[in-house]
């Protein structure tokens, strides 16, 4: 394992980058486990050699660019122009809130993320891509953030994006993988914390299709797109309207 200084970075509302971050350049000092997602850092991140960092948790659950890139575009063409803030409940790493940036379709963003290490390695990879003052980054906890702020968010001008944990590696071994437990949030609990706003859920690709459908408000459908990268589906997106 590589030794990594605590970087102190004293900007307004920067997170320094913790002894958790790395930016891994030889596959002696990556773990096992996450060896073969560093093998495909570049179809992770262009830009890795310019510095990204990651911890290690991260790497099981980061969108990888060109998915992040096209995510961000069929989301943009699916909301009504009036939509012009997108809140992202889970940041990570910053996969998709770098994608949504990058597409210059927000006003405004935000960024949430609980972990304190992961959400320096966002701000400092959203740096590289150049787009880290684009971004308003919260060290929280989603859900409270959602419920303490409801009264300040206009569901008319607002999406919700959100690529939760999906309960470790383990998932893959599901033929259909349920919603109802996934751990540690259900698709209950998140679909929740966002009633009444337009939510793009970030989902395995094997999810059940019954149990989100069953999130379509009356009368609105929901639309799923699979996510393929080299022929396989990485992940689905369910869009969900907002109920009225
Ligand atoms: C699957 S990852 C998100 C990956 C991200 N979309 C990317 O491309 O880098 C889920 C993230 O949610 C964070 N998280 C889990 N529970 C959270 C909560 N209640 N509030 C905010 N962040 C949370 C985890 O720390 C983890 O970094």
């Amino acid at each position: 394992m590589e030794a990594t200084e605590s970087v102190m970075d004293d900007r307004p509302n920067r997170f320094p980058l913790t002894n958790e971050c790395h930016h891994y350049t030889r596959r002696q000092d990556v773990d096992w486990d996450i060896q073969k997602y560093w093998a495909q850092r570049y179809s992770i991140w262009s830009l890795y050699d310019e510095g990204i960092h990651m911890t290690d948790d991260a790497w099981f659950g980061v969108t990888p660019e060109p998915i992040a890139n096209k995510v961000a575009e069929d989301l943009r063409g699916l909301v009504p122009s009036s939509k012009s803030v997108l809140i992202d409940m889970f940041a990570g790493a910053g996969g998709n809130v770098i994608a949504f940036a990058l597409s210059e379709q927000w006003s405004t963003i935000i960024a949430i993320e609980k972990d304190p290490s992961v959400i320096a390695c966002a701000q400092h990879n959203a740096e590289i891509y150049g787009v880290v003052d684009q971004i308003t980054w919260i060290n929280d906890d989603s859900f409270s953030y959602l419920s303490n702020n409801l009264s300040s968010i206009d569901p008319t001008k607002t999406v919700v994006f959100a690529s939760p944990p999906w309960g470790g590696p383990g998932y893959t071994s599901d033929e259909i993988f349920n919603l109802h437990t996934m751990a540690p949030y259900s698709i209950k609990q998140i679909h929740e914390a966002c009633k009444g706003i337009y939510s793009a859920l970030f989902l395995p690709r094997t999810s059940d299709l019954r149990q989100i459908a069953k999130l379509a408000p009356e009368g609105k459908k929901v639309e799923v797109v699979q996510y393929c990268m080299e022929g396989a589906s990485k992940a689905l997106v369910a869009y969900i309207p907002a109920a009225v």
